[in-house]
C-alpha cells in the first residue's frame, strides 16, 4: 500500500485520494455499503438552525464537487482546514474555487432559493501548515462579493479562550462526498460530542505504524493548538468530508448565537468506531491569526 493511501485512510477528508489501490477502494466501498455516514450517528440538521455552515467547492470535469466545509465568520471569510485549501490533499481535484453558504441539502434543489454560491477570491492557509504534517492545519477564505445575511445566512462567532464550558459540543457536516460515482448527496448532520483530554488521541497516534506517524506529526499531538473530541463508547463522530467544517457550543455572549471552538482536522480509524476520537484545530489558539486577516474583534 503506498504511503499516500495509508495516510487517506487515517486522514479526515482523504478517503477520495486518486492514488489510492484497489485493495484499499474496496475497503472504503465496504464501509459505504455496511452504511457508514458521515457526522456519524447523528441527526438531520433544519433549515436555518446552522446558518453560518458553509459547503467549499472543487472543480473537476467542469463540474462542481464540494468536498469540505467551513464557517462563515464574517460577510467577507471562511474558517476552514488549511487542508481543504490546496491541491496538494484533493489533488484531482486542484484548489477549493467556490463557497455555497445558506443550503441544507446539497443535492435537492428544493431548498437552492435561499442558497448563495460565491467566487472564492483568496486562499489564506497559515504560515506554519506543512502538508502532509497535521500540525495548524487552519486556512481563511476570502469571498469575492460579501455573503448577505439572513435567517439562512449568519457568521458564527469565535471561541477565544482556551477552556470549552461545557465539555460537549456539536460536530456539523455534510459527510461531503468523495466519490464521483456518489456526487453530492448530503443533508446537513449534526452530532454532539465530548471534548476530551489530548492524550485520549496521543495514545492512538501513538499506536499508528511509525512511517506513517512521522508524516502525520513531527512530535506529540499539541494540546495548545488542537483538541481531542469524540464519543469513547462510538457510533458518533465527524467523518471523511466533514473536513474544515465546526466543532461548535452554543454561546452565552451577546450578539453571538454559536462559537466555533475546533475545525475538523483529522481522524484515526473508522468513523465512529470505539474509542477513536478525531483532532480538531483548537480555534482560540489562532484568534490572534483570524483577527489580522479578517478584523474580526470576537
Ligand atoms: C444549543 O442550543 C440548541 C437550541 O438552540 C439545542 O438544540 C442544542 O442542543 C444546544 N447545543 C448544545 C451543545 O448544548
Ligand atoms: C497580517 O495580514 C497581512 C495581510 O492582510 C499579511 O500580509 C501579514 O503577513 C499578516 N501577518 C501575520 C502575522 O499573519
Amino acid at each position: 500500500m503506498d504511503k499516500f493511501c495509508m495516510l487517506s485512510l487515517l486522514t479526515v477528508g482523504l478517503l477520495h485520494d486518486a492514488f489510492c489501490n484497489p485493495q484499499v477502494e474496496r475497503s472504503i466501498e465496504m464501509k459505504r455499503q455496511i452504511g457508514v455516514q458521515h457526522v456519524f450517528g447523528g441527526r438531520l440538521a433544519l433549515p436555518s438552525e446552522f446558518p453560518h455552515l458553509a459547503a467549499i467547492g472543487f472543480i473537476r470535469r467542469f463540474k462542481l464537487h464540494w468536498l469540505c466545509g467551513g464557517t462563515l465568520i464574517n460577510e467577507r471569510f471562511v474558517l476552514t482546514a488549511a487542508h481543504c485549501l490546496e491541491d496538494n490533499r484533493y489533488r484531482a481535484y486542484g484548489k477549493a474555487v467556490r463557497v455555497r453558504l445558506g443550503d441544507i441539502d446539497l443535492k435537492s434543489s428544493a431548498d437552492d432559493a435561499f442558497a448563495q454560491q460565491i467566487k472564492v477570491l483568496r486562499r489564506i492557509t497559515h504560515p506554519d501548515y506543512k502538508y502532509p504534517m497535521t500540525y495548524h492545519d487552519v486556512g481563511l477564505i476570502e469571498l469575492e462579493q460579501p455573503a448577505a445575511f439572513n435567517q439562512f445566512v449568519q457568521p458564527a462567532c469565535l471561541h477565544t479562550t482556551r477552556d470549552i464550558m461545557p465539555s460537549q459540543a456539536q460536530v456539523v457536516g455534510w459527510g461531503l462526498t468523495e466519490k464521483e460515482s456518489d456526487a453530492g448527496a448530503k443533508k446537513l448532520n449534526e452530532v454532539t460530542i465530548d471534548i476530551l483530554n489530548i492524550e485520549r488521541c496521543t495514545v492512538i497516534t501513538d499506536r499508528i505504524d511509525k512511517s506513517l506517524r512521522d508524516m502525520l506529526l513531527s512530535e506529540n499531538l499539541l494540546d495548545e493548538s488542537m483538541i481531542c473530541a469524540g464519543v469513547l463508547a462510538g457510533g458518533k463522530d465527524s467523518c471523511s468530508g466533514d473536513s474544515g467544517g465546526p466543532l461548535q457550543i452554543n454561546s452565552t455572549r451577546e450578539g453571538c448565537r454559536v462559537e466555533v471552538v475546533g475545525i475538523v482536522s483529522f481522524g484515526l480509524g473508522a468513523c465512529g468506531a470505539v474509542n477513536t476520537p478525531a483532532v480538531y484545530v483548537r480555534v482560540s489558539h489562532y484568534v490572534p491569526w483570524i483577527q489580522n486577516y479578517t478584523n474580526i474583534l470576537h
